[in-house]
């Protein structure tokens, strides 16, 4: 999880990078959700907006990606305004003739209003942030860090649910330890009080020690390693893939792959009436088709959708427009 010393959020977005989710707080995190709740609107009835005409995002991704980098380029032109999409600089830029990641920033920002950046080592975005001079950088994922645009999806998948963010409990389960995903989301919900999640995952892929002290004062976590340990009341389950791009041997990651797997018949044991199935996707067979169409599975209709909202929000708020 990031540092302490990036410039918070306190409600207003405007010309702020986003590199960690600690940046927010509760009032923030509302405060966005009511700007979703507008262009939402705009979504769903058709309505054409120019609110970012005129304004360029750079979509600079070093790492894979479908949903983030197609959500961004979406959210920016559904509000008027364009991108640049920088897919593999490693290969396709200046930087496969060694330009330093410092100097790529710096050319970037010479082009647009905003930069959203993934890249596969951690702090990175925060190296950007503190590079770029003119325009605030959008972490979509450091590595193993964070990933804070996707919490506030899930954030929002939650509460457009259950209409309240506090009180909450869920499982998280996989990917644990190199889950950025799992790290930012925890970090919002730690926002809000009486939240309480159990982390399901092989010892190997548990949360970093110093990560499980930090949440721990505000989220009450409790560590489980079987399915069967899941209380039937949660509010949510959020499953994910285990990160096969952080582990230095393939067997290494085999022995861990897939131990929870979530078939209908499991949902149906484990899983409350009213549970909803969350997935930061892509998922790699740790839930089957076959689980797709329950109703309580969100992770590709009402999760990928508030994508979108939640980033034109937030694009338009940091932009100085909403
Ligand atoms: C996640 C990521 O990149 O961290 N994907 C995404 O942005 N939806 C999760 C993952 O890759 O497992």
């Amino acid at each position: 999880m990031a540092s302490s010393n990036l410039q918070k959020i306190q409600g207003d977005f405007k010309n702020k990078d986003i590199v960690s989710l600690s940046q927010l707080d509760d009032k923030s995190v509302l405060k966005l959700f009511e700007k979703v709740s507008l262009v939402r609107e705009l979504g769903e009835k058709g309505l054409p907006s120019d609110l970012l005409a005129g304004k360029i995002v750079v979509l600079l991704f070093y790492e894979p990606s479908s949903r983030t980098r197609s959500s961004f380029d979406a959210a920016t032109k559904q509000l008027g305004g364009q991108t640049i999409v920088v897919e593999n600089p490693q290969q396709f830029s200046s930087v496969s003739k060694g330009e330093t990641f410092e100097d790529t920033i710096r050319v970037f920002e010479a082009y647009c209003d905003a930069i959203v950046l993934r890249h596969p080592e951690l702090g990175s975005a925060e190296r950007a942030a503190k590079t770029a001079k003119f325009v605030p950088i959008i972490n979509a994922g450091d590595g193993a860090g964070e990933h804070p645009t996707q919490a506030l999806l899930d954030l929002y998948t939650i509460w457009d649910r259950k209409k309240n963010l506090s009180n909450l409990k869920g499982v998280m389960a996989g990917d644990i330890l190199n889950g950025r995903t799992v790290h930012s989301l925890l970090e919002g919900l730690s926002f809000f009080p009486g939240n309480e999640v159990f982390l399901l995952a092989p010892e190997e892929l548990k949360l970093s020690k110093s990560d499980f002290e930090k949440v721990k004062a505000r989220v009450k976590l409790h560590e489980i390693s079987s399915i069967d340990q899941i209380p039937k009341d949660c509010d949510f389950w959020y499953w994910t893939r285990v990160q096969k791009e952080r582990f230095k041997s393939e067997e290494l990651y085999k022995r861990v792959n897939n131990r929870y797997i979530v078939t209908k018949e499991i949902l149906n044991k484990y899983a409350g009436k009213v549970t909803i199935l969350m997935h930061p996707l892509p998922r790699v067979g740790e839930i089957l088709e076959e689980v797709d169409s329950d109703p309580r599975a969100v992770y590709l209709s009402s999760q990928i959708r508030s994508g979108m909202y939640v980033r034109m929000a937030l694009l338009a708020m940091i932009l100085g427009k909403l």
